[in-house]
C-alpha cells in the first residue's frame, strides 16, 4: 500500500483507527493551548503509548485494540500532521536556470530586474493550461504528503494581473479538491510590480480588486512582498487597511533581502504573521515577540538563496511565536519537505527538536487560524497524524532523509511508505 484513499468518498464513514505502542508521542502539557511562545515548547512531552481516532477525530490517547485499522507503531514516533503555513502553490514550471546563475554569483534582485524571478513564473503560469498547473501542483502536494504535510497554505502572486490573480486563486481552490491535505488560500496581490505599473498604480488596482477577491469566500488572508525590488512600507500599511476592512488576516513577506524596518509597520497594521525576517532590525525583535503575530522563518529560502539566517534564537528567547515553513516556490525555495526544514532550523538556528516541531505543528496551525482543529495530539482535534520510523531527534540528525513511515489525514491512512506497509492492518 503506497497511497491509500487519497480522495475518500466524503460521505463514507471513516473507519476507526488505532496506533499501538509508539516509542514516543509528542504530547502537549496542557489542553487547548492556541500556540507555544518561546520556551513553552520545552513543555512538550515525548512519551510512549498509543492513540485512537473515530470519525476522523482523535478519540483517545491510548490504542483501542478493536479498531478497524490498527497500526503497529513499535519503535516509531507519533507527531501531529505537519502544517506548511507558507507555500506559493499553485505555480507552473521551475526556475533551475536561475539557481545556476545564483550559484555563479548573480543576485536574486539582479535576476528579477532583468525580467526573471517572479515575472518568469508569471509568464509560465500564463502559458500553462489549468490542467497542467493542477497536475504539477498536485504532484508536489503528493510529495509533501509523503514528507508528513497534512495541511498547507496556497498563495496567488504569480498572476501579476487582475484576471490572472483571480485564476490563481480559483486554481488554489481546485487544488484543494484534488489533494489529500486541507489547504487555505492567501491572496498575495502585491508580489512584484507588474510591467507598465508603479508600486502605487498597482496598489490602486489591488484596492479595486480586493472586493471581488474577498467575494469568492475562499481567501483567508492578504499578503504583500515588502522589499527594495517590490513594495514599500506605505503599501504594507494600505494592504493592512484592506485586510482589516475585508475581515481577513494580513500576512507579509518582510526583511528578506534588506532591512526596511517593516516589522513594526506590520504589527501596527495587525498582521497575523511576518515572514522571512532574515534581515530584521535587532530593535524590532522585542515588539514582534510581544505581539499576537507569528514570526514565520523560512530556512529553506535562506539556504538556497544564500541569505542571512533569521535570529531565531533571539526571537524564541524573547518569547515570540516562532513558526517554520518551506516557502515552497520555483524561485527562492524549491523545497517541499518540512522534515528537511526542521533539520535546517535545528542546525542553523540552534532550535531544539521540540521547538522545531512546535513551529511546524501548533504554531503553524495558529498562523492559519486552524489551531482549534489541528496542530496537536489532543482529543477532539482532527486525526491528522504522522508516524516517524525513528526517534523525534533523528528528524534533524539524519538530515535529508525522509523519516515519515505513514501520514494520516482525518483518521485515514493517506500515505504509507512501502517498506512500512506491514505496520497497517485493516480488519
Ligand atoms: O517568499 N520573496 C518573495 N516571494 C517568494 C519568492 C518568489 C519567487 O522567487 O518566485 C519568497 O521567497
Ligand atoms: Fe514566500
Amino acid at each position: 500500500m503506497v497511497i491509500t484513499d487519497t480522495h475518500p468518498d466524503p460521505a463514507a464513514e471513516v473507519p476507526s483507527l488505532a496506533l499501538r505502542d509508539a516509542a514516543q508521542r509528542l504530547l502537549p502539557a496542557q489542553r487547548g493551548r492556541a500556540c507555544l511562545r518561546g520556551g513553552d515548547a520545552a513543555e512538550l512531552a515525548l512519551e510512549p503509548g498509543g492513540l485512537t481516532a473515530r470519525g476522523g477525530l482523535i478519540a483517545a490517547l491510548e490504542a483501542d485494540r478493536e479498531a478497524e485499522i490498527v497500526v503497529d507503531a513499535r519503535g516509531c514516533t507519533l507527531i501531529p500532521g505537519l502544517v506548511d503555513c507558507h507555500t506559493h502553490l499553485p505555480f507552473a514550471g521551475w526556475r533551475a536556470g536561475e539557481y545556476e546563475r545564483k550559484i555563479r554569483g548573480d543576485a536574486y534582485e539582479a535576476i528579477a530586474r532583468e525580467g526573471g524571478g517572479i515575472a518568469a513564473s508569471a509568464r509560465a503560469l500564463r502559458e500553462s493550461s489549468d490542467a497542467a498547473v493542477l497536475a504539477q501542483s498536485a504532484a508536489i502536494a503528493s510529495e509533501m504528503l509523503a514528507a508528513g504535510t497534512t495541511a498547507f497554505e496556497c498563495k496567488s502572486g504569480y498572476g501579476l494581473a487582475r484576471e490572472a490573480e483571480l485564476r490563481a486563486l480559483r486554481l488554489a481552490g481546485e487544488l484543494d479538491d484534488v489533494v489529500a491535505q486541507r489547504t487555505t488560500s492567501t491572496a498575495l496581490l502585491a508580489h512584484a510590480i507588474p510591467p507598465g505599473h508603479t508600486a502605487d498604480s498597482w496598489l490602486a488596482e489591488v484596492e479595486a480588486m480586493v472586493p471581488e477577491v474577498i467575494a469568492t469566500g475562499a481567501v483567508s488572508a492578504l499578503d504583500i512582498f515588502v522589499e527594495s525590488i517590490a513594495f514599500g512600507t506605505e503599501h504594507l500599511e494600505r494592504m493592512g487597511a484592506l485586510a482589516a476592512a475585508a475581515g481577513v488576516d494580513l500576512r507579509a513577506h518582510v526583511e528578506q533581502l534588506s532591512t526596511m524596518r517593516s516589522v513594526t509597520v506590520a504589527l501596527r497594521a495587525g498582521a497575523r504573521s511576518v515572514d522571512h525576517l532574515s534581515q530584521i532590525h535587532p530593535d524590532d525583535i522585542a515588539p514582534l515577540a510581544a505581539a499576537p503575530c507569528a514570526a514565520v522563518l523560512l530556512p529553506g529560502a535562506e539556504f538556497m538563496n544564500a541569505e542571512r539566517c533569521a535570529p531565531a534564537r533571539a526571537l524564541l528567547d524573547a518569547g515570540a511565536i516562532v513558526v517554520l515553513a518551506t516557502d515552497a516556490n520555483p524561485g527562492t525555495s524549491p523545497v517541499l519537505s518540512l522534515p528537511l526544514i526542521v533539520g535546517l532550523a535545528v542546525r542553523r538556528y540552534g532550535m531544539s527538536t521540540r521547538e522545531a516541531l512546535a513551529a511546524v505543528t501548533l504554531n503553524a496551525a495558529w498562523t492559519l487560524r486552524l489551531e482549534r482543529e489541528i496542530g496537536s495530539l489532543e482529543v477532539g482535534k482532527r486525526a491528522d497524524l504522522v508516524l516517524l520510523d525513528c526517534p523525534a531527534e533523528h528528524i534533524a540528525y539524519r538530515f535529508g532523509r525522509n523519516p515519515v513511515a505513514a501520514t494520516f489525514v482525518g483518521g485515514r491512512p493517506a500515505w504509507v511508505r512501502p517498506d512500512q506497509a506491514w505496520r497497517v492492518r485493516t480488519r
